[in-house]
């Protein structure tokens, strides 16, 4: 029987890409969407066309995620062995900002839906792995960012105590991007500057995330581990760069 993985967020950008690349490497796909009903509809006739069976799955993640994951077992008969938390709520705000509807909605969206998902796999399928996409913000203190980075940084943390938890039956592990798809909102001149700052001097590409994919699904003796992908950025000091400044 194929192994079918349920992606969280699959119906556009980095998640849509995550189950295509999936459904290449023979897993059939449970497409979970929200809002993008045409979207998810879509990219279920990409995955078909490549010979994967596809399923649609939507749920706003904001609510009680419980029962989702065995919806989702129903679909593949049982066959799931996989789970890619990628949905999430990218929202900007510093403290001073944050509401506290806005911090819920973000933490609902990237903490307690994987945290409850997960808890929810682990009694249905078992088995298998979890992935849980992360962002490089969780090396920083991005203050502009106040909620969505707490919540990566706590997702990040989850990934390691699941990981000790779920052993030896449940592979945990991260995947942590840089600037792989900016949102479509992102200025040239906010690019610029970012790229500037990235020591390969260049954008990652999707790719990228999915070679750490790959290494991830093959790795049998790794777990709890966060895979940072982008470009060196966040060994980049924010602060004072020293290059140019001799021996002081
Ligand atoms: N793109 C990048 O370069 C980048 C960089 C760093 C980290 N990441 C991480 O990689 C993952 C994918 O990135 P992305 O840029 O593709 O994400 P995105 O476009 O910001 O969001 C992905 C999906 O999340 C779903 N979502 C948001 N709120 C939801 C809710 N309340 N309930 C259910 N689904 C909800 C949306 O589904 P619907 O459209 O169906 O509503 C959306 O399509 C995210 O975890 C992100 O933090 C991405």
């Amino acid at each position: 029987m194929k192994k079918t993985a349920l992606i969280t967020g699959a119906a556009t950008r980095l998640g849509k890409e995550l189950a295509l690349a999936l459904a290449d490497r023979e897993y059939d796909v449970i497409i979970h969407y929200n809002r993008s009903t045409e979207e998810a509809q879509q990219t279920a006739a990409k995955a078909e066309a490549k010979g994967s069976q596809a399923f649609l799955l939507q749920k706003d993640l904001t609510a009680d995620v419980s029962g989702l994951v065995s919806q989702a077992q129903e679909l593949c008969s049982g066959s799931l062995a996989l789970l890619i938390n990628s949905a999430s709520c990218y929202e900007s705000g510093q403290i001073r900002d944050t509401t506290v509807d806005q911090f819920d909605r973000i933490f609902q969206t990237n903490l307690r839906a994987p945290f409850f998902l997960a808890q929810e796999f682990r009694a249905e399928a078992g088995s298998g792995q979890i992935i849980n996409i992360l962002d490089n913000k969780i090396h920083f203190a991005q203050f502009a960012y106040s909620a969505y980075a707490l919540s990566k940084k706590a997702l990040a943390d989850l990934t390691l105590l699941a990981a000790r938890e779920f052993a030896p039956d449940i592979r945990v592990n991260g995947i942590a991007p840089g600037v792989i798809l900016p949102q479509k909102n992102r200025s040239q001149e906010y690019l610029t500057w970012r790229l500037d700052n990235i020591p390969l001097k260049r954008k990652g590409h999707v790719a990228d995330i999915i070679h750490a994919l790959d290494f991830l699904l093959r790795s049998d003796f790794l777990t709890g581990q966060i895979i940072t992908v982008d470009g060196g950025e966040s060994i980049q000091p924010a602060g004072r760069d020293f290059t140019g400044y001799g021996s002081e």
